[in-house]
């Protein structure tokens, strides 16, 4: 075997692969680092607001104004994300996956730009555009990087290398939080630094993405461009011969010609695609609704009603976390499946959220409930990047062909961005409101999420694209079947898969 080639699950990585992943992947390393960066320095920036304020109408910023402000400058982000990540399916469909993620990268540059620049224009204005504007590159890259990453990965590494898409949001959260300490960039005149550096991955991005190819299963199945699929095939799997994975997109693409055209409204409207993209809409529920968005918004504000003394630096502890159980899912993804995992991961975050609930109803009598407390939030990120942090992203792009699957991607990646829009708005309302019992609203929709995998959510490990689809199509006469009917512990659905496996 050649240097730079390595044989995992049987397949071999090449360097090809890994460049292309690895570039991808940048745009979620800035995803990450612009959810991590607005936690700590918000007091800084909040002075800044203040100072600009006084400048302009020589009075000090009303309180409630300073709020709305601030709110507004945290969430903007998500709504950003949420119109953008809409615009997948036809971004990604006219230019391919590869020049749109290099033209993304223009909102990227744009958004660091305004604000790296907002302090020294004193101008909130400028801050609050940038981040809409970055969040929308984000919207974006959550879309096309699962799905570049999912359609270029072979069949049995697409979970572990899906993966890493979540991995590498991680890492910027953790990124993130560690340069935002005010010893480092959170600091009153390095804010602005802080905000703008997210422009460096997209700098590194831009250049790579060239010798990256496109997305073969693109250029053979949207564009019939043979030739080019084949080339990039090649490079990908390091094979001359690519005849049986040609043979596998022929397949697909025969059974797309045979479909019309799959919109939005049609993914909705007809009995083929219902049952996937309602699976999708509530994996990326799953995720979001959970909670952990609570944890990393205003995770500083949670520990220190734990009593936890370092507030920042427990912050910093579960962006630890986060990345090291990542990791765990990686390996574990194709060994254990992804059913398995997400429910592995719901149920023990449902668990974590009630002893949270007890300890923080104890603190007063019993002191150490803080250290408790403090376990249970770092199980708590720890069971969410199990299975409910990675897993959903790039499950939307297995369960579905290469016609329908842009549209799928814009809906699932939309309703992802409005959950967290909804929990980054109104955790702080709900917390005042129910006061230490408010994580048990999480377990109770965590126990709902986990139900609802159990009973409706199909295994995808080791299948291709098209075994997946053609099992949903197959049993759409009657897709209500896929309940709990077992036979030796595998859901009527597994029992499918082995039957299209013919073992
Ligand atoms: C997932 C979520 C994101 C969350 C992160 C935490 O990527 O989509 O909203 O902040 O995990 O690790």
């Amino acid at each position: 075997m050649s240097a730079g080639f390595h044989q995992l699950g049987g397949e071999r990585i090449t360097g090809t692969l890994v460049l292309s992943v690895f570039t991808a992947v940048l745009g979620s390393l800035q995803f990450g680092y612009n959810i991590g960066v607005i936690n700590a320095p918000q007091k800084i920036i909040e002075a800044e607001y203040n100072s600009t304020w006084t400048h302009r109408y020589s009075e000090p910023i009303p309180e409630a104004t300073l709020t709305s402000l601030w709110s507004l400058s945290v969430a903007i982000f998500s709504i950003g994300g949420m119109f953008s990540s809409f615009s997948v399916g036809v971004v990604s469909e006219w230019l391919g996956r590869r020049k749109a993620m290099l033209i993304n990268n223009l909102l990227a540059f744009i958004g660091g730009g305004l604000m790296g620049m907002s302090k020294i224009s004193r101008s909130f204005e400028m801050m609050i555009l940038g981040r809409f504007i970055i969040g929308a590159y984000c919207g974006l890259a959550s879309g096309l990087v699962p799905m570049y990453v999912g359609e270029i990965s072979p069949t049995n590494l697409r979970g572990a290398l899906g993966t890493l898409h979540q991995l590498a949001i991680v890492t910027g959260i953790l990124i993130a939080q560690i340069l935002g300490l005010e010893s480092l960039l959170g600091s009153e005149e390095l804010w602005p630094v802080l905000l703008g550096i997210t422009v460096i991955p997209t700098v590194l991005q831009m250049a790579l993405l060239p010798f990256c190819p496109e997305s073969p299963r693109f250029l053979y199945i949207v564009r019939c461009q043979e030739h080019h699929a084949k080339s990039g095939l090649r490079r990908l799997t390091g094979r001359v011969d690519v005849s049986e994975d040609l043979a596998e997109m022929k397949e697909e693409k025969r059974r797309m010609d045979m479909e019309r055209k799959v919109s939005i409204a049609e993914l909705f409207r007809s009995p083929l695609y219902r049952q996937p993209i309602i699976i999708a809409i509530l994996l990326q529920l799953s995720q979001q609704l959970s909670g952990v968005n609570a944890i990393f918004y205003y995770s500083t504000s949670i520990f220190q009603k734990a009593g936890v003394e370092s507030p920042v630096y427990a912050t910093i502890g579960a962006g630890v976390v986060n990345c090291a159980f990542t990791v765990v899912s990686l390996f574990l993804v194709e060994r254990m499946g992804r059913r398995t995992l997400h429910m592995l991961g719901l149920a023990g975050m449902c668990v974590c959220a009630i002893v949270m609930t007890i300890a923080l109803n104890l603190l007063e009598g019993v002191p150490w409930m803080s250290y408790v407390s403090m376990l249970a939030i770092f199980g708590f990120v720890g069971f969410f990047e199990v299975g409910p942090g990675p897993i959903p992203w790039f499950f939307v792009a297995e369960l579905f062909s290469q016609g329908p699957r842009p549209a799928a991607m814009a809906v699932a990646g939309c309703s992802n961005w409005t959950a967290n829009f909804i929990i980054g708005m109104g955790f702080q309302y709900i917390a005042n409101l129910c006061g230490p019992y408010v994580f048990l609203i999480f377990a109770a929709l965590l126990l709902f999420f986990l139900l609802f995998t159990f009973f409706r959510v199909p295994e995808t490990r080791g299948k291709t694209f098209d075994q997946i689809s053609a099992n949903f199509h197959r049993h759409q006469p009657n897709m209500m079947d896929m309940d709990m009917e077992t036979e030796l512990g595998k859901t009527s659905t597994e029992l499918e898969y082995l039957g299209a496996d013919g073992s």
